[in-house]
């Protein structure tokens, strides 16, 4: 037995520690309902070997050994910056480029589906709820490309991550590190704020893409959200922020010029090409369309493009 003692309200838990699964980082008081981090002496952190690790080449900044799968998380708290378009063209250029590819949608709105024009019967809640076989949640949308759909039934994942006392912000991740071995990339779309599906993409992902819209961020909105990753690095530093995309790129407007100024003193190689403000880009949604469907000639589509090639490290895809 050990004795732990929440940091908000001083509660006292005795606690046997063999019954704390392995992996768990955080635990909930039972005083005051709060999540704090987890240290049981003698236990070492295993997340980030939840699977084997392979030596892969890759090109930049990139680490030199990386999952077989690499996971990445497209996330920012503002709304409306373009995670969603980011994910849904990121994957489906992946695709394209014959990589294999699990598009897992987070948000209780469910635009990836629409987007792609899909139906799915089932998606991320009925996998983490075994309601549906992994082969049933899962469904094939394009050649290459799979989808794990979100919608309104993930509010049934937050609370069952809410009763959880330990290790809720591993659920997302428990169910999908089964069936990750299939794909060679698994792109996460999260939804606008803060919840605790974004936390657990967080305790998921090895690699942050982190899209900034040149129209609507503000330097101290993007630092918040840098703050919010750094609290969770505390107990996971796998996850790492590689890629900050700079969207709705209007080349008329002076402002977006500055803010971009600042990332690229900032941030260096981690920001890429920014994506043009493109009408093609909002309008191919209503088709069911991806970018490279709907006007593949678009300033959308050869933006897009531009950022598969630098997240792959293939500088001749597509051309
Ligand atoms: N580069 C762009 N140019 C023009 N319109 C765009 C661009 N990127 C995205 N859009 C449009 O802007 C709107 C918001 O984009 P999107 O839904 O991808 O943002 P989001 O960050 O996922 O939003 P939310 O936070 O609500 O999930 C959508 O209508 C989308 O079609
Ligand atoms: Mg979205």
């Amino acid at each position: 037995m050990i004795t732990i003692i929440c940091p908000h309200c001083q509660k006292q838990h005795n606690i046997d520690e063999k019954k704390i699964p392995p992996n768990v980082r955080m635990a909930r008081c039972h005083g005051c309902r709060q999540q704090f981090p987890l240290e049981i002496p003698g236990r070492v952190a295993e997340v980030a070997t939840a699977v084997p690790a392979v030596a892969t080449p890759v090109a930049g900044s990139q680490p030199a050994t990386l999952p077989k799968t690499r996971r990445i998380g497209v996330s920012l708290s503002k709304g409306g910056v373009g995670k969603t378009t980011t994910s849904v063209n990121l994957a489906a250029g992946l695709a394209l480029a014959g990589k294999k590819v699990l598009l897992v949608d987070t948000d209780t709105q469910g635009q990836a589906s629409f987007m792609l024009g899909a139906k799915p019967k089932g998606g991320l809640t009925e996998l983490v709820s075994e309601e549906l076989p992994p082969a049933e949640a899962v469904v094939q949308v394009r050649r290459n490309l799979w989808l794990l759909a979100g919608g309104k039934s993930l509010a049934g994942i937050k609370r069952l991550i809410d009763r959880k006392d330990y290790g809720g912000e591993l659920t997302i991740g428990q169910a999908l590190v089964p069936i990750e071995k299939d794909y060679d990339y698994v792109v996460v779309d999260t939804s606008p704020g803060w919840d605790p599906l974004t936390v657990n993409v967080l305790f998921y992902v090895y690699e942050l893409l982190l899209p900034v819209s040149l129209e609507v961020m503000s330097i101290q909105g993007f630092g918040e959200f840098l703050k919010s990753i750094a609290a969770i690095q505390k107990f996971r530093p796998e996850v790492e922020l590689r890629y900050i995309l700079p969207t709705f790129r209007d080349m008329r407007v002076k402002k977006g010029g500055e803010f971009l100024d600042y990332l690229e003193k900032a941030y260096g190689d981690k920001v890429c090409d920014p994506i043009r403000y493109n009408v093609r880009l909002s309008e191919a949604p209503a088709y069911g369309q991806t970018i490279y469907e709907f006007a593949p000639g678009s300033p959308g589509a050869q933006d897009y493009r531009t950022l598969i090639r630098k997240i792959t490290g293939e500088p001749d895809l597509f051309k």
